[in-house]
């Protein structure tokens, strides 16, 4: 199979649009997984320009370097996205022109990867992009107390049933480890109503192992510290463009391009403004961009994308 195939980039045409760039334009790819997008960006800035691309799983940096082999203009490294500022330094780089996220997981990861991402499939649980990452969903899901399990479910899961789920996975934990994805689903299927195992939110293990992914790989503190210091090294003109799958990432993405854009984001009950808003990009999406039917039909993982762009100013 073709490294294209594994992962179809998602709204490809729409990020391309709101990034447009030019031949010489310097960006950064946060998320450059089976390399669709970086692909696409390579070409709209070659000869020239510079493409520096990371991904916190070095299977995904290995596999574009085989596939960027020919290319000069493509730098790339496996790290965090969070540490944008140290990462383009490392490659020369001060300032950006285009900055892109495209965030969660790659096909490749949820279906072949073997780290227990879906439910679906009966894996070792690990959920670690980033394979040196010392915390693994095993650690989580057997050495969190039954508070910490409950307020991660509630939290980045919007379980309702996240206390009943949190006592069973102590009651399973006093017989042995919970050491599978298979297992993590069954003590998560008996602990909801049957009434509601299968309600339109979808199936419950889905959200429980959002919540474990979320907290195994810091996502959204990791999302907020690439968005405030990718914007910082933009250049006036420079565009961001984010892709996120899920409610708790959109939420940051809309807030902090709410709070770029000169309004304040503060709570309604405080006296003062607290979050220093101050008009500093222009909304390039006024409504949020979602993938066209025709695109969803071809690539199912497309369905849930939500595409938020800005331009410094
Ligand atoms: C949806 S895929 C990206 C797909 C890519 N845009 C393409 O066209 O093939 C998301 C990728 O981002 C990576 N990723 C997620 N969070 C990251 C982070 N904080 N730092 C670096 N890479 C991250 C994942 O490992 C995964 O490979």
């Amino acid at each position: 199979m073709k490294l294209e195939q594994i992962h179809i980039p998602v709204l490809l045409k729409e990020v391309l649009e709101y990034l447009n760039l030019k031949p010489g334009d310097v960006v950064f790819d946060g998320t450059l997984g089976g390399a669709g997008h970086s692909l696409a960006i390579l070409k709209a800035i070659a000869p020239t320009g510079k493409l520096i691309a990371v991904d916190q799983d070095s299977q995904a940096v290995s596999t574009a370097a085989r596939l960027f082999k020919d290319y000069r203009n493509v730098y790339l490294a496996k790290g965090n996205f969070a540490d944008v500022k140290k990462i383009i330094n490392s490659f020369n780089v001060s300032s950006l022109d285009g900055f892109l996220l495209d965030l969660g997981l790659s096909s490749f990861q949820i279906d072949r990867s073997g780290k227990g991402f879906s439910y679906i499939r009966n894996e070792k649980l690990d959920m670690r992009m980033d394979e040196d990452n010392p915390v693994s969903a095993f650690n989580i899901v057997n050495e969190y107390s039954s508070k910490k399990l409950k307020e991660i479910f509630f939290k980045f899961g919007e379980e309702k049933y996240s206390e009943r789920i949190a006592e069973n996975v102590i009651l399973w934990r006093k017989k042995k480890p919970v050491e599978t994805t298979g297992e993590l689903s069954e003590i998560i299927e008996k602990s909801i109503p049957a009434k509601e195992k299968f309600s339109k939110r979808g199936h419950p293990s889905k959200r429980i192992f959002q919540a474990i992914r979320i907290e195994v790989n810091r996502e959204l503190d990791n999302l907020e510290e690439a968005i405030d210091d990718g914007f910082e090294v933009l250049n006036k003109g420079g565009k961001m463009a984010i892709i996120s799958y899920h409610s708790l990432e959109d939420r940051i993405v809309k807030n902090k391009f709410i709070n770029f854009s000169g309004k304040c984001i503060c709570p309604a009950d405080l006296p003062v403004c607290m979050c220093g808003a101050e008009k500093k990009a222009e909304i390039l999406t006024r409504r949020v961009v979602k993938p066209t039917l025709a695109e969803i039909a071809e690539n199912k993982r497309a369905s849930s994308a939500k595409l938020r762009a800005i331009k410094k100013l």
